[in-house]
């Protein structure tokens, strides 16, 4: 069976002044798919990130997601389309519950009732029911972390981007992280830009590697992970 591709880029630029960030970045997703996108410290993967995500108009080049040509689209637009987007800035609502968190997520495309009945399930789902009537201020990083994951989670996205869920978590919270991803693949096509490789490695299939702004190697997981010219990029012998 043939899979739609559900996210394009074609010639993907970002120019920063003199900056080229991104480099005419051809990139392709098919539906259901989970791919991690790594690369070394400015290498370009939050750039493309925040041109999937309407929060950055790229400078040249085009985004597609499900064959629409979403180039210049805003952040709100892309979620209309489906795409749930948990970003590296906290987007969680200080002074409203775990619950009244995710429950404004299920809301966006829900009726109120509904939406209480997805909550529910979203909190048993990511194991935060017993912190569903506590503030998100009062919550550890990790729990926050889930939070979001929730709200994302309720809109009941078919695309999901994630920017570095595996930031700041305890081996043990990674653990869950890594289940509930996969869970969340089961139903919707992933992209997550990752640091932490031991994370990679539980969950990846295809990994792109960006360097300078292009793509280096998109491979399967142990390929990249092997591959010499990917960790020369990492140690720095290859500028
Ligand atoms: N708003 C901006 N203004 C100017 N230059 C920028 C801006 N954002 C990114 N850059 C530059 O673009 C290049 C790519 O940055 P980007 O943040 O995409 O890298 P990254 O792969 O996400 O790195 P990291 O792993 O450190 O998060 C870097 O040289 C960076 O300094
Ligand atoms: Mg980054």
């Amino acid at each position: 069976m043939r899979r739609e591709r559900v996210v394009e880029t074609l010639g993907l630029t970002v120019r920063f002044g003199g900056v080229t960030a991104l480099d005419s970045v051809n990139f392709s997703l098919a539906e259901n798919e989970l791919r991690c996108l790594i690369g070394p410290n400015g290498a370009g993967k939050s750039t493309f990130f925040k041109c999937l995500t309407g929060m950055l108009k790229p400078t040249e080049g085009e985004v597609h997601i499900e064959g629409e040509n979403c180039t210049g689209f805003d952040p709100h637009a892309i979620a209309r389309l489906g795409v749930g987007i948990k970003t590296q800035v906290p987007s969680v609502m200080n002074g409203l519950t775990v619950r009244e968190n995710v429950w404004l997520g299920a809301r966006r495309s829900n009726r109120s009732r509904k939406a209480d009945r997805i909550t529910a399930e979203t909190l048993e789902r990511l194991a935060i029911a017993d912190l569903g009537s506590s503030l998100v201020d009062t919550l550890a990083h990790g729990q926050r972390q889930l939070v979001e994951l929730g709200i994302v989670l309720a809109g009941d996205p078919w695309l999901i981007l994630l920017d570095e869920p595996a930031a700041g978590l305890t081996a043990e919270e990674v653990e869950l992280m890594v289940s509930i991803i996969q869970d969340m693949n089961a139903n919707a096509a992933l992209v997550i830009v990752e640091h932490d490789m031991h994370f990679i490695r539980m969950i990846a299939d295809t990994v792109t590697v960006f360097h300078q702004g292009r793509v280096l190697l998109e491979a399967d997981v142990e390929t990249v992970l092997n591959d010499e010219k990917v960790r020369d990029v990492y140690l720095g012998k290859r500028t």
